[in-house]
């Protein structure tokens, strides 16, 4: 028997109402701050992603990769901010008002290691506000997601906040980073001490304990911020301030992708920690240029909805149901069976939602399946009724019946 690949899952119907709630939410968040929607394809140039961030884990052990059959190498999405800042190059999106702002919802693809809330292909909501670099907008953009998570019910939530500078100040804090890691390189886990030359910066979120306690102590990318770095960063914990998000600065928050530049946020659980962040995005000011761009700045965030979607769980928070069927028209005999299936057809047409009975089940297999479908109503048509031009109408809850001119079916189930 197949099964779905590792790590994937299918959203079957009973789950399908979570994701029509976030999906309203979404849309709602996105008309309030002026995001439009944008669909990139579900796979790119492999070059994208690689020139987004050679060296990150996600680039060189996660991608899914392949040829196709002309012999060009393409990968399926891990994450959508390349995407879009191609799309953004592409389409001439330099020649509209800046900010372009940006949002879509897209299947993501990542070969990780399966658990709980982590996954081979997940959901992102992304948002991307591309083309200017007031800090304003970082903070514009951090209360969006905060606003966005608590639309949705989840109140219980943190903000973590840091800078990792730009392309003046970054280079001088990574040799500090490197110098101070140096003394140390006989404790480091074998994948920091590979990343020690290369990518420095991730040695400050190392999930093992013995590199925890040592990047506890490493030097503080905030204060080592040049003069323009500092006063963006100090910007926006004004404007923070005046939205009222509270917010940590946490030294050690330095994302896993390469790309980005000054502002870096995660948005966590209160009370669990950095395994389970829901969202979380940064500031990416060289990224457009990478992907063949003028020198454009942009900010951004994505969230997972799996995980959105396990936390509402977790809060038991319930969302509104699919609405009801209204109406199930069940048939005896065959003079019936013609009627019913006329019935279902113009009660559909008159936007009645209609499950018509179908084979040869017994009245009674055919109510029970109505009420296993949850249909507010039963119609019952059989050879009399047929004969006297009637239904007979039956409320499904109380199981209360009362038989009804076919002419005044439709009025009947409308008003309902
Ligand atoms: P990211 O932190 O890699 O950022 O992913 C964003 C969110 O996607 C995570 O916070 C998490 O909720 C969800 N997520 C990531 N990986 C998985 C997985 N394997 N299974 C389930 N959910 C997952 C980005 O992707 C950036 N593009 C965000 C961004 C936009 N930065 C600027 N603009």
């Amino acid at each position: 028997m197949f099964q779905t690949a590792r790590g994937t899952q299918d959203i079957l119907p009973a789950e399908q109402p979570y994701w029509r709630f976030i999906e309203k939410a979404i849309a709602e968040i996105t008309r309030l701050y002026g995001y439009q929607r944008i669909d990139t394809p579900i796979f790119e140039d492999t070059g994208l992603f690689k020139r987004a961030g050679e060296y990150t884990d996600m680039v060189q052990k996660e991608m899914y990769t392949f040829d196709d059959l002309g012999g060009n190498s393409l990968t399926l999405k891990p994450e959508g901010t390349p995407a879009v800042c191609r799309a953004y190059v592409q389409h001439g999106m330099q020649n509209l008002p800046q900010p372009v702002k940006l949002y879509y919802i897209s299947p993501t693809f990542r070969y990780e290691r399966p658990q709980a809330g982590r996954y081979r292909q997940h959901y992102q909501f992304g948002c991307e506000a591309i083309g200017d670099d007031d800090p304003a907008l970082d903070a514009e953009v951090i209360d969006m997601a905060w606003r966005f998570y608590k639309s949705v019910g989840l109140a219980r939530i943190s903000l973590q906040i840091n800078s990792i500078g730009c392309k003046v100040c970054r280079p001088l804090y990574l040799e500090s980073l490197k110098k101070y890691y140096r003394q140390y390189e006989g404790s480091l886990c074998a994948d920091c001490k590979n990343r020690l030359e290369k990518n420095p910066l991730r040695l400050l979120d190392c999930k093992q304990t013995s590199c925890q306690s040592l990047a506890e102590k490493a030097p503080h990318g905030i204060d080592a911020l040049c003069p323009d770095c500092a006063a963006h960063f100090e910007k926006l914990k004004k404007f923070l301030g005046i939205l009222e998000i509270p917010f940590q600065t946490n030294h050690r928050l330095v994302r896993g992708l390469d790309y980005y530049t000054r502002t870096v946020f995660e948005i966590q659980p209160e009370e669990e920690g950095g395994q389970s962040t829901i969202g979380g995005g940064g500031r990416y000011d060289g990224l457009i240029e990478e992907v063949g761009g003028k020198p454009t700045p942009g900010i951004g965030f994505a969230t997972g909805i799996e995980r959105i979607i396990l936390n509402l769980k977790k809060e038991n928070i319930s969302v509104p149901g699919a609405p009801p069927l209204q109406a199930y028209v069940a048939y005896m005999g065959q003079a019936a069976g013609d009627t019913a299936f006329k019935v279902t057809a113009d009660l559909r047409q008159a936007g009645v939602s209609v499950i018509a009975a179908t084979g040869s089940k017994s009245l009674k297999a055919q109510l029970r399946q109505a009420n296993t479908l949850g249909t507010v109503y039963a119609v019952i048509i059989g050879e009399d009724e047929v004969k006297a031009g009637t239904a007979t109408l039956r409320r499904m809850a109380g199981a209360v019946q009362e038989t009804v001119p076919m002419g005044e079916l439709l009025q009947r189930l409308k008003c309902k």
